[in-house]
């Protein structure tokens, strides 16, 4: 969780006191200077070129700072070089109950400033909370470059509309229609420079709105892939951030779940085996009540949904309820976990084809697969939730006429910073998962493919890597 809440001050007719008077003053003047802010520059002498900057824009009082100067004031930034000079006049500002910023001094800080993106009337702000900020000042450059030069005047357009959509539009269809005209042609027509032919297109739009602006609730069934929050799709990232619920499985990392919206519902409906901490009946219905209030639903699942994921049942009963539902793949369990390794699941030379079988079975029972074609040579056998059943699995592909010196792998938590690999054979694959100390959802690799993976065990000794 991040340690750092971001809030937005108002400047108008708030009193900004800034201590000192050199260049480090000027910079921070120039940072929180804004429309109607009262703002007050106090040292006892000040630089010629703040004094020729700021001597018209601020109030600047030529005298040591006093405790009555904190009083009413709405945030304090002392600017000045001497660090224990710093802390003492800090130290006063914050007895008189004021957030101060101690320039370059964080644990003698309230708040620290941001780097800043400026927009009129959007404003973005990044922080690092004072870890690196080259870092931070890079990242606005990036975010930067990502918004329209009109982004600002759009939200002032935007703005000019606020009461006319109020008093035209339900409350529950505003969200909609917002959403309508900013990813639509109006908003498109405004940021290319048209702006006389997007108020003509709101004017239409607040005046007819669809009927599609009647807030109508959506399931999104999406694949989270295989851990690593970067193998997301762009689309899931966004339905992540639009999300009013995510009902999320065990797969689904914490990383994950901190891209969505603050505010929205996150809702843990995760199976571990025999531990369904809620049954699947439960969850289609929680789905589908959830969207019959409106709500903006994403059901998120490892890996990708349709792939050993329940994501085809669970389609099946929105529609047949007639929820509107959606579904978004993501990067599964098996290329996720071979990229990471390194281990090609097709391969020219060696592997003309792939196979994803599920190992797991009801009960104590070995999974039921046709054995005979897994043993079959020229292909790459990835198996799914196996772990448990490694021994039945490696006796029966070796007693199907698979050789026993076939090279496996076995990938555990891939694509996290725990991830594991351990590489031996068909005939080594249970003493491979015993050994290794496999616990975490893993896949077990079979094929000539396999001996690409470069194995990696993290908290596991060198030497006992297992090998062929
Ligand atoms: C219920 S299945 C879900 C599969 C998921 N829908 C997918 O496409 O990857 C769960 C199994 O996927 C495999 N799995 C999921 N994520 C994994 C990961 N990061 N590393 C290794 N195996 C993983 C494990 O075999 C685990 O038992």
């Amino acid at each position: 969780m991040a340690e750092l809440f971001p809030a937005f001050h108002k400047l108008r007719g708030a009193r900004i006191v800034i201590i000192g008077g050199g260049d480090l003053a000027a910079r921070k003047a120039r940072l929180v200077h804004g429309e109607g802010a009262d703002l007050r520059i106090i040292w006892p002498c000040f630089a010629p070129d703040l004094w020729a900057e700021w001597s018209e824009r601020a109030a600047l009082i030529d005298r040591p700072p006093e405790a009555g100067d904190f009083v009413g004031a709405a945030l304090v930034f002392v600017a000045i070089e001497d660090e224990a000079e710093a802390r003492r006049i800090g130290a006063m500002a914050r007895a008189a109950g004021v957030p101060t910023n101690v320039v370059d001094v964080p644990d003698a800080s309230d708040f620290y400033t941001p780097s800043i993106i400026d927009r009129g009337e959007v404003v973005v702000a990044v922080s690092t909370a004072g870890a690196a900020p080259v870092l931070g000042r890079r990242l606005r450059a990036k975010v930067e470059a990502l918004l329209p030069a009109r982004v600002g005047d759009l939200a002032a357009f935007a703005k000019s509309f606020r009461a006319s959509v109020a008093a035209k539009i339900a409350p529950d269809g505003r969200r909609a229609f917002w959403e309508r005209v900013f990813d639509g042609d109006i908003a498109a027509a405004f940021l290319s420079g048209d702006e006389a032919g997007a108020r003509e297109k709101m004017l239409a739009a607040v005046n007819a709105p669809s009927k599609d602006d009647a807030r109508r609730g959506v399931v999104h069934i999406v694949g989270a892939g295989p851990g690593d929050p970067e193998l997301l799709t762009l689309r899931a990232l966004r339905l992540i951030q639009n999300a009013d619920v995510i009902l999320y499985d065990r797969l689904v990392g914490e990383e994950v779940l901190a891209l969505a919206r603050r505010d929205a519902d996150r809702v843990f409906v995760g199976k571990a085996k025999a531990d369904h901490a809620v049954p699947q009946e439960d969850i289609e219905e929680m789905m589908i009540s959830l969207a019959r209030e409106g709500k903006m639903v994403v059901r998120l699942k490892g890996g990708d949904p349709f792939v050993f994921g329940r994501g085809g049942e669970e389609l099946e009963t929105l529609r047949a309820a007639g929820v509107d539902a959606h579904v978004t793949p993501g990067v599964t369990a098996a290329t996720g976990c071979a990229a990471s390794a390194g281990l090609p699941l097709t391969h020219r030379n060696h592997a003309q084809a792939v196979t994803f079988v599920t190992g797991h079975a009801k009960g104590d029972a070995d999974p039921d697969l046709d054995w005979a074609s897994l043993a079959a040579l020229d292909q790459t056998l990835v198996v799914y939730m196996g772990v448990g059943k490694a021994r039945a699995i490696s006796e029966r592909l070796n007693s199907s006429g698979l050789d026993p010196a076939t090279p496996a792998a076995v990938i555990e938590n891939g694509t996290l910073p725990d991830e594991k690999i351990l590489v031996g054979t068909a005939a080594s694959l249970p003493d491979l998962v015993c050994a290794g100390g496999v616990k975490g959802p893993a896949l077990l690799v079979i094929g000539e493919t396999a001996a690409f993976a470069a194995p990696r065990a993290v908290g596991f000794v060198a030497e006992e890597r297992m090998t062929a």
